[in-house]
């Protein structure tokens, strides 16, 4: 769990996406219109790389066999069961920042990090 640095933000410029191995696991990063998104990387059907999938209008298609999920939510379309976990991920500064965490937490277009905890009020 934490914060990790997972390239530059010119390196996912937006359209583009790509895999990346974090704290034991292998996340699938994504800026969609200026947006990012971070969910698993392996497809629940068969264990595609999502990464390579399409994503149009917030519905990522698994290249494989084409089934498709809310990129915000990680939401089954095709199978409810088949969630993907989504994770935060945001730039900071000039870097591209994905917080693991215990509970799954909707990624999308944070900008900026989030506050940090406890201290001056
Ligand atoms: S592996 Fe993704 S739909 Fe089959």
């Amino acid at each position: 769990m934490g914060r990790f640095v997972v390239g530059k933000s010119r390196e996912l410029p937006p359209g583009g996406s790509r895999s990346v191995r974090v704290d034991g696991r292998r996340v699938a990063i994504f800026n969609h219109a200026g947006r990012l998104f971070a969910v698993d990387e392996a497809c629940p059907h068969m264990g595609a790389d999502l990464s390579n999938g399409d994503l149009k209008e917030g519905i990522l298609t698994c290249a494989w066999h084409g089934w498709r999920f809310r990129i915000d939510t990680g939401e089954g379309l095709t199978r409810a069961w088949a969630r993907l976990r989504t994770y935060r991920l945001f730039r900071e500064g000039e870097e591209l920042v994905l917080e693991i965490s215990d509970s799954p937490a909707a990624s999308g277009d944070l900008q900026d990090p989030p506050p940090p905890s406890g201290g001056a009020p």
